[in-house]
């Protein structure tokens, strides 16, 4: 049992407890807002960071569920505190809701730094919040429980089951293959998104929260419940309840979030087929924690950690069944001797306890250890000439026949420029040929948006060709798919060799051996590395500036570069 905080010792005491002038103040000022003492003297004060706004509808129902996360902080005796974040709404923010993670991880910092919290209730789900609301909780390190937003319900158009993004990239490219019309494109429009929730496929966000749960972050069990379902009210009124105990504990992230629970969000992140996006995130939460995770660690676990989950875009099922098939716990029981089982979570007890005996349901969606999805997780980190700080693949996502390839580049300075030429009947290009994207990175870009999965020409889509070798520094959806070799580091905005390729190069892809190369000889790179100019920065102002100035590589997980480390920050004194 651990020793409970006694209300002297709450950090909030010294804006409440104490008899000044300024507690005086923070006093009367709680009463204006129609509390009396009983509400809120002598108790852990909860911040509730919530990440809702009228324009990302993965956080819809996020309203309703701060009030049954505060309900259940009144029941455990706490003081519940909402403050609203900047939302981070994936489908909206250009160009990249990548630009802001770092806004969302500060600003959670900030809030619970410079208000009287004693503890956080962290809502998020919509891809970047979880990381970000994440790193500034471990930032903080005040207790904190994660309260996951959870997947929307399955997509559904005539009798078939769709799913975020992948479907729409799938129908997109047979809409202009010719192969539906524009009223079958309305309908899917109108049945893709039918309820408040995150994608439901295995995107970034799915796999975010659900590596939140295996670090031990979030309830059991809590990744999986659909937005829906009236589960996750009741898992939100939990987490409420739990974080005043959390508080009364000292349990803090510094406590939960090991080396080892790392290893195990990466172990789970693998078996879920998830997002790369989820590399750079993880790095980035873990030398927010101190711990050492780099990009060799992924491609170590990846050939040992089987894919279980059969969810899309590498699998065929969607969030909502993974949940009646069992959820995450069923899914990590059956990982048992891959992961570290004694990591302590939020709820006070070791992961192996809280995932002890979870049953699965259904073994088409969560796979038997000896029937997996593949054997081997579908991730790989690239190195070589042409990415010296690495590069990843989901190659669990591309086309066998592509692994292994040796092809000309078609370059493209930027987005624009392949918006503009892609389709050009002039490009030099055929299915065998290497496209190659430039200026995405997290300077170039900037904010390194999803645009990894370049289009495929369309003279070569109506040929019946699906999938091709590309090459940038962007990322890439995690619903995405394709032969996209992303994250390319250091990037070409910096001069990296990504800069110096030229249209006709070859370009060597070998997944098998981990290789990327670019087929020119040393002095000719030199040659053009010694005309090559660097770009002006893209903001001169404004929070773009500041990222411009801090914002590290994709192979330490573009964070800035001041906040990645530790270092006592103290609390406001007066
Ligand atoms: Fe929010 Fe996909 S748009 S999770
Ligand atoms: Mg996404």
């Amino acid at each position: 049992m651990r020793r409970k905080k006694s209300p002297e010792e709450l950090r909030s005491y010294k804006w409440y407890g104490v008899r000044d002038l300024r507690s005086f103040g923070h006093r009367s000022r709680t009463k204006q807002m129609g509390y009396s003492s009983e509400d809120y003297m002598g108790k852990p004060v909860i911040g509730i960071i919530n990440t809702w706004s009228d324009i990302n509808p993965c956080h819809t129902h996020f309203r309703e569920r701060a009030e049954e996360i505060k309900r259940g902080v009144w029941q455990a005796g706490g003081f519940p505190v909402e403050l609203p974040a900047i939302s981070l709404s994936e489908p909206f923010q250009k160009p990249s809701t990548m630009l802001y993670r770092n806004l969302l991880a500060m600003e959670t910092e900030e809030l619970l730094r410079s208000h009287p919290i004693d503890g956080a209730v962290l809502m998020g789900g919509c891809d970047k919040t979880t990381p970000a609301l994440l790193m500034g909780a471990i930032s903080m390190d005040l207790p904190a429980i994660f309260v996951p937003a959870g997947p929307m319900l399955r997509g559904y158009w005539r009798g078939q089951i769709l799913g975020s993004g992948s479907d729409v990239w799938k129908f997109w490219a047979d809409k202009r293959a010719g192969l539906i019309g524009e009223r079958e494109w309305q309908e899917i429009e109108n049945g893709i998104a039918r309820s408040p929730g995150h994608c439901m496929t295995m995107g970034t966000a799915s796999t975010m929260t659900s590596a939140a749960e295996a670090m031990g972050m979030t309830l059991p069990g809590a990744a999986s419940i659909p937005a829906a379902d009236s589960n996750h009210p009741r898992m939100a009124s939990a987490s409420g309840r739990r974080i005043v105990e959390m508080v009364l504990e000292d349990l803090r992230p510094s406590e939960i979030l090991t080396e080892q629970a790392y290893e195990n969000a990466v172990t789970t992140v693998l078996s879920l087929g998830g997002s790369t996006n989820a590399v750079i995130h993880l790095i980035a939460l873990a030398r927010r924690s101190g711990v050492d995770l780099d990009l060799r660690k992924f491609d170590e676990f990846s050939r040992r950690v089987p894919v279980l989950a059969d969810i899309r875009p590498g699998g065929r099922h969607l969030m909502e069944d993974f949940y009646y098939a069992g959820g995450l716990p069923a899914l990590l029981e059956r990982l048992r001797d891959l992961l570290h089982t004694g990591c302590l979570t939020v709820n006070g007890h070791p992961l192996g306890e809280n995932i002890a005996g979870a049953e699965v349901y259904d073994d088409a969606v969560i796979r038997r250890r000896e029937d997996p999805v593949s054997e081997e997780a579908g991730l790989a980190v690239l190195w070589g000439n042409l990415a010296p700080d690495g590069c990843v693949i989901k190659h669990g996502a591309a086309d066998p026949n592509l692994l292994q390839h040796r092809g000309r580049a078609v370059v493209f300075e930027s987005y624009n420029d392949m918006e503009r030429r892609i389709n050009d009947e002039s490009l030099p290009v055929d299915e065998s040929s290497v496209l190659v994207l430039r200026n995405s990175g997290p300077l170039g870009a900037p904010g390194m948006p999803e645009w990894g999965m370049l289009p495929i020409p369309d003279r070569l889509l109506k040929r019946g060709v699906r999938d091709m070798v590309r090459i940038s520094d962007a990322r890439m959806s995690g619903t995405s798919y394709g032969t996209c070799v992303l994250h390319v580091a250091p990037e070409s905005f910096v001069g990296g060799p990504l800069a110096l390729v030229k249209t006709g190069d070859y370009i060597e892809l070998d997944v098998p051996n981990r290789s990327i190369r670019l087929d020119v000889g040393d002095e000719e790179l030199e040659r053009r590395r010694a005309e090559w100019e660097p770009p002006e920065p893209r903001y001169h102002r404004g929070y773009g500036a500041v990222f411009s100035r801090h914002v590290t590589q994709a192979d330490r997980g573009c964070d800035f570069d001041f906040l990645e480390r530790g270092a006592a920050i103290p609390d406001p004194e007066i």
